[in-house]
This record gives structure tokens, sequence and C-alpha cells, in this order.
């Protein structure tokens, strides 16, 4: 197949570009990637749909109202394609991302207004399907033998630029582990690394541009096994050690991981590797073993326990986030409890909650004894004041502490610059615009509901 290098028809006709992410930080990603690989057949990014010649709906298939979501919003974009079409203008609507994947023919015979369909592993492909769409090839959703990302473009300086001084890189993708509830296995395919010479491209060229804290990105991040230069495998803390040489990458980041790869050197890393942030984002899903196993998590709760004591007897300040979720089939209110229960145990600083959605295709979806919504919600609840309780207080205690910011951007109010704390809280301050992209020493003075104001204190480092 072409690859974009070889385009060359249309390469000087402007065309407006509109893209919408839904779901994880891996769409995020792959929506810039799919702007970086539209961009040398004339494409420019636009915030404003009804100007677009070309909308791509990048999806999201983990919970039903995700999936749903997708089929009202095409609704709203076909009333601006046929607005276009009265103008005499054309309008291209693509469905990219894990719907895509999931549920293409469908989208295809639902929505007639869409033109292509392009799974989470065939975006590359875009700029051939986009100039064949109309000889009738609407549908990429096979997973394709060669790698989409030796097939991508990178993207100009200014455009890493212009997306700020925080990138997301994606290092491993897929997942092999089958979880009972969950369709990342089906629609992002096997896990599979990327090599660590192209991890190091990639990230040089962010870091180059201005880039100073990367989140490295995986379904399954903390089983990455990419292979080097000689052909050996290295596991995460390898790869975080090569990327810390980056002269001008100040900051490290991985998300998300599985309990089961945390292996001890990854652990030990966090205290070795002063890049890596101690902010760990590590999801349990339940506190009762009973309901563990039928989700196929492979890991009791005493384990999980046992492994935040291990992290924390080396790194006390490591702040964790979790991802539960309530009402999987057969969820009693004792396995609930349980739950609860390894909530106040770890107390996370921050964690997301999700009410069990039944996925066709998954075997949680066959399962008996499915959990009243209403039985969800109340539960739900309960998680949620508990949890937003354990933020606040987290929050609360970081006042009067000094912390260093990395600066990001301008803050709410004129004057004020906005940054992360090495914890991943989001902290204001007033203070200069050239501050941006530098570490600076922050007294947190105030803890708001949903972020910290402090006042700077230290050296801009
Ligand atoms: N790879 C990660 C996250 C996958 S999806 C992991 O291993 O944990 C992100 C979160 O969505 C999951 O952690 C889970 O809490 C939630 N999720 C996945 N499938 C779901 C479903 N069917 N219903 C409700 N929440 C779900
Ligand atoms: Fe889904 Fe489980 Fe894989 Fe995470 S580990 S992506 S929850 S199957
Ligand atoms: Fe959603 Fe796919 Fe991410 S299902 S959470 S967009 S991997």
């Amino acid at each position: 197949m072409s690859t974009p290098t070889s385009v060359q028809t249309d390469k000087t006709e402007r065309r407006k570009l509109f893209i919408k992410s839904y779901g994880c930080q891996m769409n995020v990603y792959d929506a810039t990637r799919m702007a970086d690989v539209l961009a040398p057949e004339g494409y420019e990014e636009t915030t404003d749909m009804a100007e677009a010649d070309l909308v791509v709906l990048n999806t999201c298939h983990i919970r039903e109202r995700a999936a749903e979501k997708v089929f009202s919003e095409l609704g709203k974009v076909r009333v601006l394609k046929e607005e276009r079409a009265s103008r005499g203008l054309d309008m291209k609507i693509a469905v990219a991302g894990c719907v895509a994947q999931a549920e293409g023919a469908e989208i295809l015979r639902r929505q007639k207004a869409v033109d292509l369909v392009v799974g989470p592993q065939s975006y590359h492909r875009l700029p051939d399907m986009l100039r064949n769409v109309q000889n009738g090839v609407k549908i990429e959703t096979d997973f394709p033998t060669e790698d989409k990302f030796d097939h991508l473009v990178a993207p100009a300086r200014a455009k890493v630029a212009s997306r700020g001084i925080s990138a997301f890189l994606t290092i491993q993708e897929g997942c092999d582990k089958f979880c009972t509830f969950c369709v990342v296995p089906y629609t992002r395919g096997a896990e599979t690394s990327r090599p660590i010479a192209k991890i190091l491209d990639e990230a040089r060229h962010l870091v180059d541009a201005g880039v100073r804290e990367i989140t490295l990105l995986g379904q399954n991040v903390n089983a990455f096994h990419g292979l080097d230069e000689k052909g050996d495998v290295v596991s995460l803390p390898g790869l975080t050690a090569r990327l810390a040489q980056i002269p001008g990458l100040l900051r490290l980041r991985y998300m998300t991981s599985h309990p089961n790869d945390m292996a001890q050197d990854l652990i030990d890393a966090h205290v070795q590797q002063p890049a890596l942030m101690p902010f760990l984002h590590l999801p349990v899903q339940s506190g009762s073993d009973r309901i563990l196993r039928a989700m196929n998590r492979k890991h009791t709760a005493k384990e999980y326990c046992d492994l935040i004591d291990r992290f924390r007897a080396i790194r006390p300040d490591i702040a964790l986030s979790s991802d539960f979720i309530v009402g999987f089939p057969g969820e009693t209110e004792e396995d609930f409890q349980a739950t609860l229960d390894l909530v106040q145990k770890i107390n996370f600083s921050s964690s997301y909650f999700f009410k069990y959605s039944m996925r066709p295709g998954t075997p949680g979806a066959e399962m008996d004894d499915q959990v009243p919504e209403e039985v969800k919600s109340e539960r739900l609840h309960r998680l949620q004041v508990l949890v937003d309780g354990q933020r606040h207080a987290y929050n609360d205690a970081s006042v009067g502490k000094v912390m260093p910011i990395l600066f990001e951007k301008k803050g709410r109010d004129p004057g004020q610059i906005a940054g992360k704390s090495p914890y991943l809280q989001a902290v204001q301050v007033d203070g200069p615009e050239s501050l941006i992209g530098c570490v600076a020493d922050v007294l947190i003075t105030e803890a708001l509901t949903n972020s910290l104001k402090g006042t700077l204190v230290g050296e801009v480092r």
C-alpha cells in the first residue's frame, strides 16, 4: 500500500478537518496521529464542525452510553452535512475508534451519511480511504499485518508546540487479559509493544518542539516489553530510564497499569528515577475476591493491598488512583461492602467509578444475576461519596506544602498560570506566562473543589 509520503494528489488544496474524541487518553493520542497523517493531504484542524470538509468521530465502546452517543452525534453531523450540500459544499463523515471496530457494518447500515469507517489499527489508511471512497471503499476494520506506526507521519514542530507541553505517547496497545466485562481485547486487538528506537524517536521529536512531560500510554502499559536495537527485550522501567536521558524531558508518567504486571523493578524505578512521577493509576475494579474471580482479574483484594503496601514502603508519598465497577453480575451488598472496605484501607487521591454496563460479546453479558439499575445507582452514589471525601482530604492535606509545579498553560483568570503537581493535582498560581514549560516551587495555600491554589516561592528549573 502507498505510504503518506507517496501522496501526490491535491497536495496544495486546503481542507478543514474536525475531529472529536470520546473515551480514553489513547483516543486523544490517536486523534493527534490522524490529524498528522491527514496534514500532508492539505487538512488543517478546525474547532468548528460546520466548516469541516472532513468530520472524524473517534469513538469509544467501553460502556453502552458511550457507544450510543455516537449515533446521536452522527444525527447532528448529518444535518450539517445536508446544510453544506445545499450550499454546494462537500462534507465527508468518518467514524474511527472502538465503536468503528466493533460495529462498523452496523454504523454504515444505520447512518447512511457516514462515508468511512476505520478501526484503531487502520487509521494510517485514512488518506487512501478518502481517495477511494467514490469507488466504494468504506470500511477498514481488519487487523492489518503492517504496523500503523510505520506508516504515520511525524507532525510539524509548530503543530506539536501548539498542542502544549504535556503530551501522550502510545507505547503499547491491545490487551490479552480478557476481563469478563471488557470490550478492549476485541476492539484494540492483541497486546503489542512498540520498538524502543521508534518510541525514543517520537519522544525526541516531541521534546524538541517544547514538550516537557510525556505520559506513556497502553491498555496494559506496565506489561510493556519492547525490543531494543540489539533485539533484547526492554521492560517499562528500562524504557523510562532511557527516555529520562533526553535533555529537556522533565517528567514521565504512564497509564493504565494492571496489578499483575506491577513488577518490583517498576516499583523501584519510582525511587531510582526522579523523572518518574509519584503517581500510580492502578485499577482494582472491586474489593471482593468472588467478584474479582468472576471478572477474571486473576488477583485477590489482599494481593492488591499487599502490592500497595510494598510500594508505599519505599515511596510513602505515592498518590494512588483506581477504577471501580459497581453492580457487576452477582455483586451482593456484602461484595460491595468489601469494595468500600478496600477504598477505606488504601485511601486513594482520586478514583473513577462506573456502573457495570453489559457489553455484547463479552462473557459478563451472558452471566445470570445481572444487578438492577437502581441498585447500581445507589451503590455508585455511596462509592462516590467515599471517594470524593478521600480526594478532598488528600487535596486539603496538600495545603502548606511546597511542591515543584510544572506549568502547562495560562490560568483561569488573567495573570494566572496553571500547572500540575507531581501527584497530578491541578495547581493555579499568579505568575508570568514565561514560566510555562518550566518547573518552579509553589507553596500550596488553598484547596478548591477540583484544583489547588498556591504562590511561587522557589527557583525556576
Ligand atoms: N486497561 C485498563 C482500563 C480499561 S477501560 C485496566 O486494565 O483497568 C477503563 C475502565 O473502564 C476500566 O478500568 C473499568 O473500570 C471500566 N469499564 C470497562 N468495561 C466496563 C463495563 N463493561 N462497564 C462498566 N465499566 C467498565
Ligand atoms: Fe479491559 Fe481488563 Fe484488558 Fe484492562 S486488562 S483493557 S479492563 S480486558
Ligand atoms: Fe474506549 Fe476504546 Fe479507549 S473502548 S476506553 S476508546 S480503548
